[in-house]
């Protein structure tokens, strides 16, 4: 499935996300090798930092990272994008700094190391200072417009979910020229707490990712759509093609992944891939623009919303297992269960409609 993101062929919508994953060269080529559409290099930055041990910790739901920018100064990327670019894929080379004239000075070097586009990415979790840079439309649109006034590639601005009005951000990205904007960015998090040791378990803020925060990613892509006319890249959470599907029907037409290439290995991108063209190909579907937004029309403003009365209703065929789990979530006192029977009372039932949702046969639905 084909897409054309900021004028750059693609052969699939896939990319690969910035992060260590995508950290030098040979990770880089890793990720082209595995399929993917263009890969986005971990962020670079004029400055060193040393980054800490550990620094990933995972919850069996989602990721807390306080991983630093790429370890590799920015005169030698020069090497690495030379070796990632023989492969012959396309790179979206991620910056990040405090200035724009910083920011600029490095978006010119990585045009002049051959990068295909450049992603701005300026929130970051684990910094409160930055999070603010990140919200405040006016000091993105000075830095998205001081990095395209130097360079002639396209320029993607990487947004944050962590802010008050995602909206404004993207308006002033495409106000500052941007070609696109990329959403979202991991969110701050404390994973959680040991409660013998009473420590956090990275013992510091640091940003969330993966399948918990896509929610929050679909909402904050559809948030942008809506708004704003610019090509939208999703991120968040997406590990399977259905989620990459779930993107683009909301307005994007492109996806990144990271995490679930971290937990899974670059066989997940191709996997992916191969699953998307499944799909396509069965349904005669070979450009992401013949679908891209579909879903926006079925998304309604709250007020739009149709007002009861529903009630739920039980398959008549009654229930094949001994879950409960339509009993246990309905707070309504509105469901009796004797066996196989399942019994709805209608006149305590409000139609809210998390039975059917938690039931794992789809034996209880809602009508109207
Ligand atoms: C370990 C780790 C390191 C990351 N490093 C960067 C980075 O250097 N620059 C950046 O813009 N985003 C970085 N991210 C954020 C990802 O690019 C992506 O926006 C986020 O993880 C959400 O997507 P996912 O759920 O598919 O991981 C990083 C994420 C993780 C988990």
């Amino acid at each position: 499935m084909r897409t054309d993101f900021l004028g750059l062929k693609m052969k699939n919508p896939v990319l690969l996300a910035a992060g260590p994953w995508s950290r030098d060269g040979k990770s880089i080529r890793k990720g082209i090798e595995a399929g993917a559409g263009a890969v986005v290099t971990e962020t670079i930055i004029t400055d060193s930092l040393t980054d800490i041990c550990p620094r990933t910790a995972y919850d069996g739901f989602g990721l807390q990272n306080i991983k630093l920018y790429s370890d590799i100064q920015v005169e030698g990327w020069q090497e690495d994008m030379d070796y990632a670019k023989e492969a012959g894929g396309i790179v979206i080379a991620s910056i990040s700094a405090s200035t724009p004239s910083e920011l600029a000075y490095l978006a010119s070097k990585m045009e002049l190391f051959g990068a295909d586009a450049l992603e701005i990415s300026l929130s970051n979790p684990m910094w409160e200072s930055l999070e603010i840079v990140a919200s405040d439309p006016e000091a993105i649109q000075q830095m998205t417009r001081e990095v395209v006034s130097n360079v002639k590639i396209p320029v993607i601005v990487k947004l944050s979910q962590n802010v008050t009005n995602i909206s404004r951000v993207a308006k002033a990205a495409k106000e500052g020229g941007a070609s696109a904007v990329s959403a979202i960015n991991t969110i701050r998090c404390i994973l959680g707490v040991d409660l013998e040791k009473c420590e956090p378990t990275l013992s510091t803020y640091g940003g969330y990712s993966g399948a918990p925060i896509r929610p929050l990613g679909l909402a904050s892509v559809a948030t942008v759509a809506q708004a704003v006319d610019l090509p939208i890249c999703g991120i968040g959470g997406i590990e399977t093609y259905e989620h990459v599907l779930e993107y683009i029907l909301l307005g994007a037409s492109a996806v990144q992944v990271g995490t679930a290439v971290m937990l899974n290995g670059y066989g997940k991108i191709t996997e992916i891939i191969s699953g998307l063209e499944n799909w396509g190909e069965k349904r005669n579907i070979t450009q992401v623009s013949q679908i891209r937004g579909k879903a926006l029309k079925n998304l309604k403003s709250f007020d739009e919303m149709k007002v009861g009365p529903a009630n739920c209703v039980a398959d008549q065929k009654g229930c094949m297992t001994d879950c409960n789990k339509c009993l246990n979530v309905c707070v309504y006192g509105a469901i009796e269960k004797k066996r196989e029977n399942v019994n709805i009372n209608k006149s305590l039932c409000e139609g809210c409609g998390l039975c059917s949702s938690v039931c794992p046969q789809k034996k209880l639905s809602l009508m109207w």
